[in-house]
């Protein structure tokens, strides 16, 4: 199928007519073109998320790579990094294979795995790192996440190993010590409501030390879900002295602080914990200034029994496909180069994605997505496709809505709703 998108507006720039034929971005009119009419919507190169939590196998009552792949679509994704804690965790050939298989079936988007960095996420021996990213699955992301690679010898076999195929090492960054028992960011409202606090230098800590062992080593790091000021200072002098870090932030980091867990809700309960206002607003200074390199959602399902419990049992984590864009869109307005880098472009080149994150000119693979930035609408978890119902942001109105997203020339999302 071709598709003729009229009157559409490519990263912001004048209306223009963009033809998609044969899977790229056609430089020729084409006739027999399905047309969309795009007036007033914005192209943007397919979002691309290092940080997804799919939860197939093992709790597939709470999400599978079939909806979480719809929820992608729907959110402007044509690419996802799947996290290795399922159950089994993904840390064989075999486990990974299995995740990759079942995203080119669902076909909504390019499901990537990441391997486990140590067996079971038990972190105490290095996975088979080599045998995963000679599998199918060609696995170059590592990640214990859900755990930190709390072992600094380990963490430095770790980042030698994955040198030699040029893959990097995704770290959780939470000193286990520090953050034993914690359920909410250690500060002025957890003393208020009595809560276990996760101090912010659980987490500078380890990528403090990681960032040495980066440089040490030669080798590539990512850091998961960066959360406090510290944290950010820490990577500015890093990056300044050219180690090779690249770094996330989460929608809600973004958005959401700890004065949230006044209400004991577990839908705002996550690790790393949300954290102050001052934490917020480093974070979004270091998405503009490129010490953050991308914005990852780290979509975390959780099935109902999970959630709405009591919050010392609730598991932490919030859904973040479906809205992730009108977020940042709500946080950093219509700044589509700055949305095209830290969602796309960066992404896809962290991740080794080669045919996502391009620039949507002639001859270019056809991985994008329509939005309509005037829309505002209302956030209702019952029309969120992902099988869970955990986002922070029910109620809450946002601007920006996913009109239709292209994988490789076909449509995986028209007028809103998925193709299949
Ligand atoms: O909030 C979180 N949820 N943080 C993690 O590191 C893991 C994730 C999950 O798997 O639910
Ligand atoms: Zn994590």
């Amino acid at each position: 199928m071709a598709y003729l998108l009229k009157g559409v507006s490519v990263l912001g720039a004048a209306p223009t007519d963009l033809v998609i034929k044969d899977g790229v971005i056609a430089a020729e009119p084409d006739n027999t073109a399905q047309v969309i009419d795009a007036t007033g919507l914005v192209a943007l190169p397919g979002l691309v998320d290092v940080h997804t939590h799919l939860r197939e196998p093992g709790r597939e009552d709470a999400e599978t790579v079939d909806t979480g792949s719809r929820a992608a679509a729907l959110g402007g994704y044509t690419a996802v990094c799947a996290m290795a804690n399922t159950d089994p965790v993904a840390d064989t050939a075999g486990v990974v294979e299995q995740v990759w298989r079942l995203g080119r079936e669902a076909g909504l988007v390019d499901v990537q795995p990441i391997g486990a960095v140590t067996i079971g996420l038990a972190g105490k021996q290095l996975a088979e790192l080599g045998a995963m990213a000679s599998s199918a699955a060609n696995v170059r992301i590592f990640s214990d996440d859900g755990f930190c690679v709390a072992d600094p010898r380990l963490m430095r076999r770790a980042l030698e190993y994955v040198k030699a195929f040029d893959g990097v090492i995704a770290q959780h960054a939470e000193e286990p010590r520090l953050t034993e028992g914690a359920q909410m960011h250690e500060g002025e409202v957890s003393t208020r409501l009595g809560l276990t606090g996760w101090p912010a230098v659980a987490e500078e800590a380890i990528i403090a030390r990681d960032v040495l062992l980066a440089e040490h080593v030669g080798s590539r790091l990512h850091v998961c879900h960066v959360s406090t000021a510290g944290s950010v200072e820490v990577l500015r002098q890093a990056k300044a002295r050219g180690v090779r870090v690249t770094a996330e932030v989460t929608p809600h980091h973004l958005l959401l602080t700890d004065e949230l867990a006044a209400g004991y809700d577990p839908v705002f309960k996550v690790n790393p914990p949300l954290r102050t206002r001052k934490d917020v607003e480093a974070l979004r200074q270091a998405l503009l200034d490129g010490v953050i390199d991308v914005v990852a959602t780290d979509h975390a399902p959780h099935a109902v029994q999970d959630k709405e419990c009591e919050w010392a049992y609730a598991r932490p984590g919030m859904l973040g496909l479906q809205t992730a864009l009108p977020i940042v869109l709500s946080v950093f307005g219509e700044n589509w180069d700055l949305i095209a880098d830290r969602m796309s472009v960066a992404p896809a080149r962290i991740a080794g994605l080669t045919g996502h994150g391009g620039d949507l000119t002639a001859g270019t693979p056809a991985n994008l997505t329509l939005v309509d930035p005037s829309y505002r609408g209302v956030v209702d978890p019952s029309e969120l496709a992902s099988r869970s119902r955990n986002t922070p942001y029910a109620g809450m109105t946002l601007p920006g809505r996913i009109v239709a997203t292209f994988l490789r020339g076909e449509a995986t999302v028209l007028d809103g709703k998925a193709v299949k």
